[in-house]
């Protein structure tokens, strides 16, 4: 946090503010009006198809790309007129950075301190303090061609927090990471949402995203969906049943009265409008000495509203 207050607002200012936001390349509208806010303390997830205009929409938000027309506030700071206050609080990690292979995982953030005017008395610490953050620890001393790619996206990551920024704006973190190396990420960005950071990540994979984020917003062709169409708890979803007695399960549903479709495992499907829903079924299944074992939503919450949607895809 820093000791310079934003200029105006009572409230919590929220960590990113965008009003109206254009940004076209010749004929081409990348963002066409967006608005939308992430607030401090979670994990905004910005959802879209490739070509969508995420990449562009977190250049504008970082001020290191000039908007045709609309405004952006970081952490209460207008990134057009107050381009040093606000960019001082953002914290970038593009979708693939070139790493300086030759130079040891110390040395490179070494170098991001200098540039930030890290004094040169604390960058040692700081540099150690966040290696260990990102577990690269034990990588400090090697070379950063060494690195798995996993490991690569986590000393970005270390990269983008080295001058503690308040907003993290991370451009398709997750692409190509094997799913530790995923579940890491996504325990670090939590980490992070707690400590009070506000998270903007980008993914045009929903699956990637969907057990990190607090909400979303989705992109199409340069503008915002409207999400309030969103499915709410009472609309009816997909759920996934098992039971050690498939054929116990299938008679106990048919006697209830609820439709289901069998899969070659052995699994069942049935529509469910939400986890109310879903703990009636497991008590009924329990009091009729049903042996269920498992019961999942089948698509995630992230999965059904882009569905829902019904957007055309660029
Ligand atoms: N520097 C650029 N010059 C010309 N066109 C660009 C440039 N950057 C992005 N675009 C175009 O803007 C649109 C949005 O791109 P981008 O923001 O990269 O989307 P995403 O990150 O969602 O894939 C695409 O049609 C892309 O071709
Ligand atoms: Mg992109």
């Amino acid at each position: 946090m820093s000791d310079n207050h934003p200029p105006s607002g009572d409230g919590p200012a929220p960590g990113i503010e965008a009003i109206g936001l254009k940004r076209a390349f010749g004929e081409v509208r990348a963002v066409d009006g967006i608005t939308f806010t992430a607030p401090a303390s979670a994990v905004t997830a910005l959802i879209g198809p490739n070509g969508s205009g995420k990449t562009t929409l977190l250049l504008l938000l970082a001020g290191l790309l000039q908007a045709d027309a609309g405004r952006v506030n970081i952490a209460g700071f207008d990134v057009a007129t107050d381009n040093l206050e606000a960019r001082s609080r953002v914290g970038w990690m593009p979708d693939s950075f070139g790493t300086w292979d030759a130079l040891t995982c110390t040395e490179i953030l070494a170098t991001f301190a200098h540039a930030y005017g890290i004094d040169r008395k604390a960058s040692p610490a700081r540099v150690a303090t966040l290696l260990d953050r990102v577990h690269l620890g034990e990588f400090a001393a090697r070379p950063a061609r060494v690195l798995s790619r996993g490991q690569k996206q986590r000393l970005g990551l270390a990269r983008a927090l080295i001058h503690d920024p308040d907003v993290l704006l991370l451009d398709e973190p997750a692409s190509g990471l094997d799913p530790r190396s995923r579940i890491e990420l996504r325990d670090l960005l939590r980490e992070l949402a707690r400590d009070g950071k506000t998270v903007l990540v980008s993914s045009h994979v929903l699956s990637e995203l969907e057990e990190v984020y607090d909400q979303a917003v989705f992109l199409s062709r340069g503008r915002t969906v409207d999400t309030s169409a969103q499915p709410t708890e009472a609309a009816k979803r997909g759920w996934r049943l098992d039971a050690a007695d498939p054929v116990a399960l299938r008679t106990f549903l048919d006697a209830v009265g609820i439709p289901w479709t069998g899969q070659p495992n052995g699994e069942v499907l049935v529509q469910l409008a939400g986890y109310e829903s879903a703990r009636e079924l497991i008590r009924a299944a329990v009091g009729a000495d049903v042996p269920l074992h498992t019961i999942t939503p089948v698509a995630g919450r992230l999965e059904e509203t882009y569905l829902s949607l019904n957007e055309e895809r660029s």
